[in-house]
Formats: C-alpha cells, sequence, structure tokens
C-alpha cells in the first residue's frame, strides 16, 4: 500500500495576526518581571596608573559613595607597590531595579620604575572569572550561576597630550582580546578643548595602529527610537574625555557636581564640558545588556574554546584551534572564498594567454599566405613579361623572314592550303 504523502505547509512570512486577546502580548511583562525580581549583575574593571581619578570618576557614575575614605585610605596611604587586583561589590537600588555592581580597582598599576608585564595580574583575574563559570556551568547543579566575568573595562589615559605611553599600548592590546575595553582620558578639565580634540585624534591614531580592539558601541534600536541622533552623537566622543568630582557645589540656586576653580566651575555632568554623561550613558542606560551579551558571546566564548582546546580535543585530523568556533567557520569561508578568486583570476589569465597565442598564430598565417600570394604574383608578372619578350622576338624574326622572302606568311600559308586542297 502507498502511503498518501501530506502536502506540505505553506511557508509564512509575515506573521499571522489574530482575532481576539490570548494574552502572550504580556510576555515581555512575564520576562520584565522576572528580571527585576532576579536583580542584575555587572562588573566594572578600572586600570590606571596611580591617581587618575578612578575612584572618584566611579562615585560620581554611579552617584554613591562606593570608594568611601574609609575603606579605601587613598593612594598616598597604600602600602603596596606591587599590582594587586581588588574587587568591592555594593548593591545599588534605583526604581525598584537591584543592580549587584562589582567594582575592579587594579591599585598599584603603572607605578613601578619596571612596569614590564604589570598587567599580567588583571589578565590572570579575567581569566580566573571565565573559569570560574565554566566550572560553575559544568556542575551538575548550575541554576542560577553568580556572573563575576568582567563585564567592561575602563582603561584610563593620562591627559599628557603626548598620546599613548608604551605601557598603556601593550596593555590595552592583551587587554582587548579578552573583555570590553573602552578608552578614557581622564581629568579632562586639565586640557583645553581643542587640546582634547587633538588627543582624542592621537590616541584614535594609535589605537588603529596598533590593531587594538576597543568596544565598539552598536546603535540600539532602543537608541534609534528613543535617543535618534543622541547616541550617535555621543558614540563619536570616544574615548570619552572625563572629569570626575565628589563634591556637590551650588550654582545659582541648583546643585552640581563639579570641581571649582578661581576662573570658573567645570560641571561633571554638562556635556559642553566633558564627556562624563556621554561615557555614563552609553556603559550604564542604553549598552549595559549588549556589554553583557558580547562578554558572554564572543570573550567567555574564546575562552572556551582556548580551554578546550588545551583540554586537547581533537577535531578529525586537525587540533582545534583557540578560535571561536563561529570566527573560525568565517575565517575558513574567507580563505575558501580567496582560493577561488585566486583560481578564477589564473584561469582568466590562462585563457587570457590562449586567446593571445591564437591570435597571433592567425596574424602569422595571414602574413605567410599574403607573402606567398605576393610571391606567385611576381612570378607570374615574371613569366608574362618573358612570354611578351618572346612574341616580340618571333614578331621581328617574322617580319624579317617574310621582308627577306617577299611574302607574308599568311599568303604562303592559304598557297599551300590551296595546292593541298587540288
Ligand atoms: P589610586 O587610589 O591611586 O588608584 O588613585 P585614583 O586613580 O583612584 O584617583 P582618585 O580618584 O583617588 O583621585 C586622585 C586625585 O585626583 C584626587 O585628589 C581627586 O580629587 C583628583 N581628581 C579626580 N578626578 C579628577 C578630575 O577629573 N580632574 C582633576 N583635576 N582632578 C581629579
Amino acid at each position: 500500500l502507498q502511503q498518501k504523502q501530506k502536502p506540505p505547509l505553506p511557508v509564512r512570512n509575515k506573521p499571522m495576526e489574530i482575532a481576539g486577546y490570548v494574552g502572550f502580548a504580556n510576555l515581555p511583562n512575564q520576562v520584565y518581571r522576572k528580571a527585576v525580581k532576579r536583580g542584575f549583575e555587572f562588573t566594572l574593571m578600572v586600570v590606571g596608573a596611580s591617581g587618575l581619578g578612578k575612584s572618584t570618576l566611579i562615585n560620581s557614575m554611579f552617584l554613591a559613595d562606593i570608594y568611601n575614605a574609609e575603606q579605601y585610605p587613598g593612594p598616598s596611604l597604600r602600602r603596596k607597590k606591587t599590582v594587586a587586583v581588588e574587587a568591592t561589590k555594593v548593591l545599588l537600588k534605583e526604581n525598584g531595579v537591584n543592580l549587584t555592581l562589582t567594582v575592579v580597582d587594579t591599585p598599584g598599576f603603572g607605578d613601578a620604575v619596571d612596569n614590564t608585564n604589570c598587567w599580567v595580574p588583571i589578565l590572570e583575574y579575567v581569566d580566573n572569572k571565565y573559569e570560574e563559570y565554566l566550572t560553575a556551568e559544568s556542575r551538575v547543579y548550575r541554576k542560577q550561576i553568580p556572573d563575576n566575568r568582567v563585564h567592561c573595562c575602563l582603561y584610563f589615559i593620562a591627559p599628557s597630550g603626548h598620546g599613548l605611553r608604551p605601557l598603556d599600548i601593550a596593555c590595552m592590546q592583551s587587554l582587548s582580546d579578552k573583555v570590553n575595553l573602552v578608552p578614557i582620558i581622564s581629568k579632562a578639565d586639565t586640557m583645553t578643548p581643542d587640546e582634547v580634540h587633538l588627543f582624542k585624534k592621537q590616541i584614535l591614531n594609535e589605537i588603529a595602529q596598533h590593531k587594538i580592539k576597543i568596544y565598539d558601541f552598536p546603535s540600539t534600536i532602543e537608541d534609534a527610537a528613543e535617543e535618534g541622533k543622541t547616541a550617535q552623537n555621543l558614540r563619536v566622543r570616544v574615548p570619552f574625555a572625563v572629569v570626575g568630582a565628589n563634591s556637590i557645589i551650588e550654582m545659582d540656586g541648583k546643585k552640581v557636581r563639579g570641581r571649582r576653580y578661581p576662573w570658573g566651575l567645570v560641571e561633571v555632568e554638562n556635556l559642553a564640558h566633558c564627556d562624563f554623561i556621554a561615557l555614563r550613558n552609553m556603559v550604564i542606560r542604553t549598552h549595559l545588556q549588549d556589554l553583557k551579551d558580547v562578554t558572554n558571546n564572543v570573550h567567555y566564548e574564546n575562552y572556551r574554546c582556548r580551554k578546550l582546546s588545551e583540554l586537547g580535543l581533537v577535531d578529525g585530523k586537525a587540533r582545534l584551534s583557540n578560535k571561536n568556533p563561529l570566527t573560525q567557520m568565517e575565517e575558513e569561508k574567507r580563505e575558501h572564498e580567496l582560493k577561488m578568486k585566486k583560481m578564477e583570476a589564473e584561469m582568466e589569465q590562462v585563457f587570457d594567454m590562449k586567446v593571445k597565442e591564437k591570435m597571433q598564430k592567425l596574424k602569422d598565417s595571414e602574413l605567410e599566405l599574403a607573402r606567398r600570394h605576393e610571391e606567385r604574383k611576381k612570378a607570374l608578372e615574371l613569366q608574362v613579361r618573358e612570354l611578351e619578350e618572346k612574341r616580340r622576338e618571333f614578331e621581328r624574326e617574322k617580319k624579317e623572314w617574310e621582308e627577306a622572302n617577299h611574302i607574308t606568311l599568311e599568303e604562303l600559308k592559304r598557297r599551300s592550303l590551296g595546292a593541298n586542297s587540288s
């Protein structure tokens, strides 16, 4: 018996609009409620030399006394002069949303006379957090894994006006493969706007020149809808030139966070004075989730692949490389395309060569034919000339004979014909 095959279902490209209200439109609210209940985790790392204003900026960013004088003795009172990595966890609450913020500081970075490999403890910290996450993921019970991975790294560049130092380049290069790197120019109030502009340009050039991969704030749908062109305007401010301040100053009856100087007031939260608001909006308000997603999907995946390849997992004959499989596939695809293009070019070259050869042969045989034709023509002309000569000779001889015998050859012929017939 032959089974009747069901016709395939028609493919729908457009969603089907339903007539009534079923309730799945409430799904985002369910996700929202669950996410709010669970709370959010974010780990921010600050890397930069001592006294660049890291703690002041973090306090300004979260409008909280994360680094207070009791817990945090300040640069001059620090005893250690080797690079240490210290994590501070605080629970912040805004409009009922909880955020567990972990700030990772790196005291002692760049403080020694010889700073060779001073970024290694920082890289180790980042890797350790990935390792912790990987171990937790591999456990039998793996519900609610605490996410302590570093989601963003603010790299503080000193406002020297002379570009990046070799230490900055080496450190940023090694960090950019592992975390979302956001370069910032600290204490921007020590430079004029023109100097800041030139300094930013120089830093971006050096970042491109040394192939440092910094976090590229993507334009999100929310940006387009909510912020319009503002997000784009904020993005062009990278590297953010920021000013930090812990003091609130009263100005014209308005309280502002800023730094007072004899010649005026620098407002931290004023885009005309510095890029602090751009940095805070991009990192916390619009791109915090993307920073977490990139950490999970790119940096953590790369770490996992590296780990798997170290374990010696072998794929057929080829050993797994320490790259993300997607990146590897993309690279292989590109390599294949390049190979095909090369082959195509080679084939075209061979084809061109063959066509040229054929054309040359045709030209040569055409020339040969013309030459032979010319030769034959000349030979025939010669032959004609010789025959003409012989004819003239014969005519002359005939004339001489007729004159000598007083009779023309035609007459003689006629007479001999008459004699024959009689
Ligand atoms: P360490 O504790 O050594 O890691 O230093 P830090 O990078 O945390 O610097 P901190 O925030 O302690 O600031 C050092 C000094 O710089 C303090 O006196 C701050 O008031 C000052 N400072 C911080 N931010 C700025 C700024 O944007 N502009 C200026 N001019 N000074 C700043």
